[in-house]
């Protein structure tokens, strides 16, 4: 029994993304006290932003015709996709970033996308296993607000995950991150407090429902 668990924030302290991955981790925990939990840090510890290109380009020739930065990238292509299969449940914490998907989450997935077991089009090897994504976000972007839409992340990461990798998928997303922390959102705290609190409740229930399921495999 393990878990893999992403983190893409490009900080430690006072990351509010590990903050609520932690909440759906501890949920696991609880259910499976002895599991084995593979972490992979991509905003602190990034894919290079040449490994997709080579891996894209190595793909398309015969492996003795390769560079050897070709075939490095294939080969951690591999090796990304290798700890995705080997897990029993997935978890992701990512947050927002100029209003788009984390670099370095993207990055990552592009990577992995590259391996013939996880690329659009195919059954991929992740098919069926349970998921968290857990994103925050400094500002708030839902309907009725003045920038309703400008999250553009949440649903490509919901289509990567959801539709491409075929997980089954929980999303939970935290907003006003950055109230009480940036000037002139004070106006926001007790929305922002009561917004935290239904995330976090979302996410135990979320890190509840990957523990049951495991239970019951
Ligand atoms: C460089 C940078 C760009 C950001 N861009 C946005 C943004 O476009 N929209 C938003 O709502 N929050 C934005 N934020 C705020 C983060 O989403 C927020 O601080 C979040 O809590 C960061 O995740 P972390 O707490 O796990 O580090 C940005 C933060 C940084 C550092």
């Amino acid at each position: 029994m393990s878990l893999f668990r992403l983190d893409a924030s490009i900080r430690v302290e006072g990351s509010q993304s590990r903050a609520l991955g932690d909440v759906v981790e501890a949920e696991w925990t609880a259910a499976h006290p002895d599991a084995e939990i593979v972490r992979r840090h991509v905003g602190t510890d990034p894919i290079p932003a040449t490994a997709w290109a080579a891996a894209v380009n190595g793909s398309y020739l015969p492996e003795a015709d390769r560079s050897s930065e070709q075939t490095s990238a294939i080969d951690l292509a591999r090796t990304e996709v290798d700890r995705l299969v080997a897990a029993d449940a997935l978890l992701f914490a990512v947050p927002l970033y100029n209003y788009g998907v984390s670099q370095h989450f993207k990055t990552w997935a592009d990577l992995v996308i590259t391996d013939p077991r996880m690329a659009s089009g195919v059954t991929p090897a992740t098919a069926g296993t349970p998921a968290v994504l857990a994103t925050v976000q400094g500002g708030n972007y839902s309907a009725g607000t003045p920038r309703e839409g400008w999250d553009h992340a949440t649903d490509w990461m919901r289509r990567i995950l959801e539709d491409v990798w075929q997980l089954d998928l929980r999303v939970v997303k935290r907003e006003f991150t950055l109230v009480g922390v940036a000037p002139g959102m004070e106006q926001f705290t007790d929305v922002a407090a009561e917004l935290r609190e239904a995330a976090e409740t979302q996410a135990r229930e979320h890190g509840a429902s990957l523990g049951r399921m495991h239970a019951a495999v």
